[in-house]
């Protein structure tokens, strides 16, 4: 693997590969790298955890990573993305995760540096680290992805989580279904009514209502949204004794989740940033492995 911007770079076989390769990680293995290679995180839009657990990754591999701060580069000044990139494969870098606001960003990219792109997020499109660790979350939790119900819940269609997690997981083996409000829908198939599908669901993933991507919030107040589409105390008592709560994060507090379940036994979503570090171990150790 050269570059990992979709999960559809990715086959079953791979993902598996990363899946043993993380827990390697978690149970201590340390990195068989040959060679000292350098990275540089290129976010253009605002992150916590992909930032902080690809640094914390990159730091835990012994790579060197070099920094880079949007605000203080000479992106301000018009430099494009592209020669952006150009500058870091002068300087030396060996790979790059790039977040960028716009979908696709990595077309402009592949094919025509030897940098290899990692893409932390584009826009509504993909965001496939996420949805590596979210598959590994699952996986450690019931020992398989197969055959498990995974109900994605909340805005779909601006979501490259819900886009990245539909496609990896169903090749898996999993059920994935959406409930959402009928205008969030976008290209997927949705139910409409979360109580519908609560009781027989082994995970519930719940997405952010993404404000920045709407004129106020949608159609909803956060009261009606949390009461229609969140995960209240009440619903949570209707899930399976081993279901699970996940959400990427950010989270809204008492809009996709009631805030005294943000922390409750069943929640994994600390769990999921936990693992986004073994995880990204992983996946850069396999694509840096790709150029030795
Ligand atoms: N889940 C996620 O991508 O979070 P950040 O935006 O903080 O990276």
């Amino acid at each position: 693997m050269e570059n990992l911007v979709t999960m559809k770079d990715l086959s079953v076989e791979q993902i598996t590969t990363i899946l043993k390769q993380a827990k390697a990680f978690r149970e201590g293995a340390a990195s068989t790298l040959k060679n000292q290679y350098t990275m540089a995180n290129l976010f253009f839009e605002p992150s916590t955890r992909t930032k902080m657990s690809f640094e914390m990754a990159e730091r835990k591999l012994q790579l060197n990573v070099l920094p880079f701060d949007s605000g203080f580069s000479s992106t301000l000044k018009g430099e494009t993305l592209y020669d952006t990139v150009k500058v870091l494969e002068a300087v030396g870098v060996d790979a790059l995760v790039i977040r960028h606001e716009q979908n696709n960003f990595f077309e402009e990219l592949i094919g025509k540096t030897k940098v290899a792109i990692i893409n932390g997020g584009d826009g509504t499109g993909n965001h496939p680290t996420q949805s590596l660790l979210d598959i590994f979350t699952i996986w450690e939790e019931f020992g398989t992805v197969e055959n498990k119900i995974i109900t994605i819940v909340g805005d779909i269609a601006h979501s490259r989580v819900a886009r990245s997690n539909a496609d990896a997981l169903t090749r898996l083996g999993a059920k994935v279904q959406f409930v959402c409000p009928p205008e969030w829908q976008g290209e997927f198939k949705c139910v409409h009514d979360f109580d519908e599908v609560i009781e027989s669901s082994d995970v519930i993933m719940l997405l952010r209502v993404q404000h920045e991507r709407h004129e106020g919030n949608g159609n909803f107040s956060k009261e009606e949204y949390h009461q229609t589409y969140g995960l209240t105390v009440e619903r949570e008592r209707k899930m399976k004794s081993d279901a699970i709560i996940m959400h990427p994060a950010p989270f809204n507090r008492n809009v996709e989740i009631a805030s005294e379940l943000v922390e409750c036994d069943r929640s994994r979503i600390f769990k999921q940033m936990q693992n986004g570090v073994v995880v990204r171990m992983a996946i850069t150790e396999m694509i840096l492995k790709g150029r030795e």
